[in-house]
């Protein structure tokens, strides 16, 4: 018998997807010469907005600028521990002026940035987890920002080595169920990385590439209901299984740019 799960509200900061487009390829799942439904872009969002606020979660928003089609994936511009916001630097020069944007919404609602010198993509690759931060590395993110976030934000940073490339941030192949386990599609990851998973959560929910490749490790968890891609449908029943709630919410429209639930989603943890 599977133990209960309690939910703990959230505040998450989004970028409504006004000017979403895939204009350039700066990984595998994008191809500028396949159209972007940006209509069905915008009510999918809205869902998965309306759906957080039906859950009791505060949804703050930041104000998307003309010209950079990836601004929606608010997960990438910074991460948030205990108020201290560590801010990004993105790899590819077509993300970079999306962290001053992001900066400017932290400083109005009154929290100080921090700059990181080397290349850091925010919640994508820095992942908080209970005590401790789960922080990919291989494709985006570097190891010197993973130093960097350890100093500043002083909580251990646990590296992780990514090695696909349809899973080039950690938040594409693992997500945070609560405090304590976590879920994962373990081909992802280097095989020391995958021991060092294992160690850290030997109860974790596995999941298979099907499930990975239909978004469904870009999930956000409340400690309850795991709002998740509806193509990931194994991985919903294991999480089922665990007592967890699945809340089926569909971006496939995002997909089309390499992103999915977690990547429009940033969470405020202060
Ligand atoms: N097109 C974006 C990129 O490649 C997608 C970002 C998805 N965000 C995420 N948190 N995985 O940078």
């Amino acid at each position: 018998m599977a133990e209960p799960r309690v939910p703990r509200r959230r505040r998450f900061l989004v970028c409504e997807p006004r000017h979403f487009a895939v204009q350039y390829a700066i990984n595998p799942w994008m191809h500028p010469d396949r159209p972007v439904d940006v209509a069905r872009a915008q009510a999918q969002w809205k869902t998965l907005t309306d759906v957080y606020r039906a859950h009791g979660h505060t949804v703050d928003s930041v104000e998307p600028v003309p010209g950079l089609p990836d601004m929606v994936f608010a997960a990438n511009c910074a991460v948030v521990v205990d108020g201290r916001v560590f801010g990004s630097l993105f790899h590819a020069p077509e993300r970079r002026p999306e962290s001053l944007p992001f900066d400017t919404w932290f400083k109005s609602a009154g929290f100080d940035v921090y700059r990181p010198e080397s290349v850091c993509e925010g919640e994508g690759d820095l992942v908080p987890a209970g005590r401790w931060i789960l922080a990919g590395t291989g494709f985006r993110t570097t190891r010197d920002a993973h130093r960097e976030a350890q100093e500043y934000l002083g909580a251990p940073v646990i590296g992780l080595t990514l090695v696909d490339p349809y899973f080039y941030h950690l938040d594409t192949a693992l997500f945070v169920l609560d405090d304590d386990n976590v879920a994962y599609y373990p081909e992802a990851f280097s095989p020391g990385s995958r021991e060092v998973l294992a160690r850290l959560y030997p109860d974790a929910v596995l999941a298979g590439r099907e499930d990975a490749m239909a978004f469904g490790l870009n999930s956000v968890s409340d400690g309850r209901h795991v709002f998740i891609s509806p193509g990931a449908t194994e991985l919903a029943g294991r999480l089922a299984d665990r007592g967890y709630v699945p809340v089926p919410v569909d971006l496939s429209e995002f997909h089309k740019a390499g992103g999915g639930i977690k990547c429009c989603t940033q969470e405020i943890r202060s």
